[in-house]
């Protein structure tokens, strides 16, 4: 039988992305009821972190303890991954002592490798690439507060990342426009992204145009994990595409303000839009938990 990994958001069929969505709300309730369920008892999540982390660290090890399972923590430091250990070999080994693999490190043809030599499911806890698990969490959250997001608009401002590619691949799988606008140079590659065509996002070089009538803004930092060095080349050429309560304004009235977090407030974001009436950041942090609760127990137990 073939492994079910979730290593891009395509990875899962709209029919699947439904039915995690009506687990986690199932999930999220009894979690606020303090009511014990614990499917995944004796299963271990192994996580492997080659980058920073608060939200994906936590909400994989909360979440896989309040299903009754553990998880492991590893990293590049204190383990032999850092030590050139082949991750052919990393995949064998890891996979054989636990049930569940999530993995954080920089090109998405790491986790793919480590992903074909492994026994049990691989996560992608964030690629240079993408980050499929933040924007199950960010659709989730589009959900809860405005309904179905089929034919809305989102409006991303800013890099074309790891978090935007996904917001892409999401549009196409789940049916809804995205409105990119990045600085010269920065601009979506179709390709690297996983896009089938160009149907689902449109480029626009004004991101004030890019906001018009938008449902959902959303925008991340201007330099991802990995490329440190290109920061201040990077903070000039992104100093407009700040998103500020001029782009909020333009943008439906009931829209909303997203972002991965952590944001750096005067960049990429005005402090007064992320603590703003519109923004939902801390909905959108919380149901990392709950999303990815459902996504663990549907690579584990299938349809329950
Ligand atoms: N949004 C997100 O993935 O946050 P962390 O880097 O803290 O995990
Ligand atoms: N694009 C950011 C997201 C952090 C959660 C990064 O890759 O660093």
């Amino acid at each position: 039988m073939s492994i079910k990994h979730f290593l891009q958001f395509r990875d899962l069929s709209r029919e699947e992305i439904d039915h995690l969505f009506v687990r986690t709300r199932l999930i999220k309730e009894r979690f606020k009821r303090y009511e014990t369920y614990h499917p995944l008892a004796d299963r271990t999540l192994v996580m492997i972190f080659e980058k920073a982390s608060t939200r994906t660290r936590l909400s994989f090890e909360a979440g896989m303890q309040q299903l009754g399972g553990a998880a492991i923590y590893l990293n590049t430091r204190d383990s032999q991954l850092g030590r050139g250990e082949p991750v052919e070999d990393a995949g064998q080994v890891i996979s054989r002592m636990c049930d569940l693999v999530m993995i954080r490190t920089f090109e998405q043809e790491i986790i793919e490798r480590f992903a074909r030599h492994s026994r049990v499911p691989v996560i992608n806890g964030l690629t240079n690439e993408y980050h499929p698990c933040q924007i199950l969490a960010d659709i989730f959250t589009f959900i809860e507060h405005r309904g179905p997001i089929q034919g809305r608009t989102v409006a991303w401002i800013g890099d074309s990342n790891n978090v935007c590619n996904t917001w892409l691949q999401a549009a196409e799988l789940l049916d809804f426009n995205v409105h990119v606008s990045t600085p010269p140079g920065y601009e979506v590659e179709p390709e690297r992204a996983g896009l089938f065509g160009t149907d689902h996002f449109e480029e626009f070089s004004d991101p004030l145009a890019a906001c018009r009538g938008a449902d959902l803004v959303t925008t991340d930092v201007w330099t991802s994990m990995g490329f440190e060095k290109e920061n201040d080349e990077r903070k000039r050429a992104f100093a407009d595409w700040c998103v500020d309560a001029e782009m909020m304004s333009v943008a439906s009235p009931d829209t909303l303000f997203m972002h991965c977090l952590p944001a750096h407030r005067g960049e990429e974001v005005a402090a007064e839009v992320i603590d703003g009436p519109h923004s939902v950041v801390w909905d959108e942090a919380e149901n990392r938990l709950h999303t990815q609760k459902a996504l663990m127990e549907y690579l584990l137990l299938g349809r329950v």
